[in-house]
């Protein structure tokens, strides 16, 4: 007997990470050395496009953890501190997307993108270079910006390390696919459980925060003169 059309049907395969949030993601290992490489070779300009393009990123994935596809959005993942505790005593069970760990430590990395990058709007070389804010604010304030620009990166560094090890477990000790899933969207035993929502959502979300910075870095002051 031949099985009907519905039994032999499978049900539709919906990505875990959608195109915007690999994108984003993928973007970031290329961005962060060439920021410090730019940094350390005193190539200021270039340091600060690679900076807009991380603060656009970063403002963006905030926004796409709102309207984003389900895996990526914030309700998603991010749980309170009990349920992470559990989940590292083992009675919580991991679902599709971020676990309630991994879910922190999105969170983590994120702001200290931001934090990264607003303060670099404040920071200045002090010899040829001024980020656009830095004449915004009063000496001390700058002085505590640089700080905290610096050491921004040092806890990026830190975590980015933590990540790394962290999926390293997951991929190799645990047999979770989770680098095929974030290089092709989705992988075996790791597939979405909702449709990705459009991309036109993120081309508009982009386009609006590349306007709005624009916007921003006109109402920059300028320095002021000298003689
Ligand atoms: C500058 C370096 C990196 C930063 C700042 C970074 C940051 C992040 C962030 C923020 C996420 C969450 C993605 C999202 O929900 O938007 C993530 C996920 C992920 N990253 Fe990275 N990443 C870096 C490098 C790497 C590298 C080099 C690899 C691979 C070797 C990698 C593998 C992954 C994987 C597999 C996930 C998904 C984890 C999961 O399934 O829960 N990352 N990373
Ligand atoms: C997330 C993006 C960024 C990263 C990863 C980054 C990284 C770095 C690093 C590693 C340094 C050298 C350490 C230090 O001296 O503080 C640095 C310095 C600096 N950055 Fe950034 N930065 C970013 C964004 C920006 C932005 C948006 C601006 C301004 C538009 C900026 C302006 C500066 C300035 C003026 C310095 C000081 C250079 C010096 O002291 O010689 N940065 N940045």
């Amino acid at each position: 007997m031949e099985s009907s059309p519905s039994a032999t049907q499978t049900p539709p395969r919906h990505p875990l990470w959608d195109w915007p949030t690999r994108l984003f993601h993928w973007s970031l290992p290329i961005l962060l050395p060439l920021a410090w490489w730019t940094a350390e070779e005193g190539q200021m300009e270039r340091h600060q496009w690679i900076g807009y393009t991380v603060l656009v990123l970063v403002v963006f994935r905030i926004g796409w953890g709102l309207i984003g596809s389900r895996h990526s959005r914030f309700a998603d993942f991010v749980r309170g501190p009990r349920t992470a505790y559990r989940y590292l005593r083992g009675r919580f069970p991991a679902g599709a997307g971020h676990n309630p760990l991994g879910g922190w430590s999105v969170m983590v990395l994120l702001l200290l993108l931001l934090t990264q990058a607003v303060s670099g709007l404040f920071n200045s070389d002090r010899i040829l270079f001024d980020g656009p804010f830095y004449h915004a604010v009063d000496g001390a304030t700058r002085d505590s910006l640089g700080v905290v620009h610096e050491w921004a990166f040092n806890g990026l560094l830190a975590m980015i390390a933590l990540h790394l090890l962290a999926v390293a477990w997951h991929q190799w000790r645990l047999g979770e696919k989770l680098l095929q899933a974030m290089l092709w969207g989705r992988a075996e035993g790791r597939d979405g459980q909702a449709p990705a929502v459009g991309l036109w959502r993120a081309v508009v979300l982009v386009a609006s925060l590349c306007a709005l910075l624009w916007w921003l870095l006109q109402q920059a002051p300028p320095a002021p003169r000298m003689w």
